[in-house]
């Protein structure tokens, strides 16, 4: 257990999404110290099996663990869905994913209790969702959920508003349209990029949750419930760990992050 409230929080994702839910960190916990973890060379991890995917995590949580972070939060959809359990097994220190997190928030929204969920192909198969949803409502619920998998290359490409994606929405989003729900959980590290054309395509009635708001909310009643906030009065330090760094990688993460991206350090495992 590292109790140090000074150390920094571990964030991880298979590449550059995660980027979306270290930006809420720091947004909601400005005194925060992040220490990010981008497996840019092996993304994207939503099409593999769940061995390798609870492999590649576990590798990842050590190593910022070996870091010295004070609480874990694992970004990636994909890897909470299948390595959560690994992951936690290793750690002293508390772990928080994004599918507890945004099943939470849907709960807590929907009225007419029925929940869609994008996601990647390996998150909707892993039915990790809707165990998460059935933890904290299992009366009445109806949960559908779908896989969109050429939405991760459509966002880092840049194409958050572009035509091509645009159909793409709407060929994903019309059965979840035909039924009836009033609450999208965007299960997946990109489609907060995409949330003006969700919106626009599920109309005004569906309310999507943000699976990268609800997991900084999480962070911060945990960090001062266990007295692990940061009191040093020193300003927060910012690192980002990547695999590689792909063409455009700069670019399409000062997106993601809506800041400049400094700091960037090449690792490998
Ligand atoms: N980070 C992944 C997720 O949230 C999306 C990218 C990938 O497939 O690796 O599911």
């Amino acid at each position: 257990m590292n109790n140090n409230s000074s150390s920094p929080i571990g964030i991880f994702d298979s590449g550059v999404g995660g980027l979306t839910v270290a930006r809420a960190v720091m947004e909601r916990l400005p005194r925060e110290s992040v220490l990010y973890f981008g497996d840019t060379a092996r993304v994207p991890y939503g099409v593999k099996s769940q061995d390798i995917i609870s492999r590649y995590a576990v590798e990842i949580a050590k190593f910022l663990l070996e870091k010295r972070v004070k609480m874990l939060i694992i970004a990636c959809n994909t890897m909470a869905a299948v390595a959560y359990d690994a992951v936690r097994a290793l750690s002293g220190v508390p772990v928080l994913e994004v599918i507890d997190a945004g099943a939470r928030t849907a709960v807590a929204h929907t009225r007419n209790h029925r929940i869609g969920i994008i996601a990647t192909p390996s998150t909707t198969s892993s039915g990790a969702y809707l165990q998460a949803i059935q933890r904290y409502e299992h009366d009445g619920m109806f949960i559908t959920t779908q896989a969109c998998p050429l939405f991760v290359p459509l966002v880092e490409e840049g194409w958050t508003d572009h035509p091509v994606t645009r159909l793409t929405a709407f060929e994903y989003l019309t059965p979840l349209l035909a039924q009836n729900i009033d609450t999208l959980v965007l299960g997946c590290t990109h489609y907060p990029l995409l949330k003006p054309m969700l919106q626009s395509v599920m109309g005004p009635g569906v309310q999507l949750v943000d699976s990268a708001e609800a997991i900084s909310l999480r962070a911060e009643a945990l960090l001062r419930e266990m007295d692990l906030e940061n009191a040093s009065g020193e300003p927060p330090r910012h690192v980002f760990h990547v695999t590689d760094v792909p063409h455009r990688f700069q670019e399409v993460g000062e997106r993601f992050l809506g800041r400049p991206l400094d700091q960037v350090e090449l690792v490998s495992l």
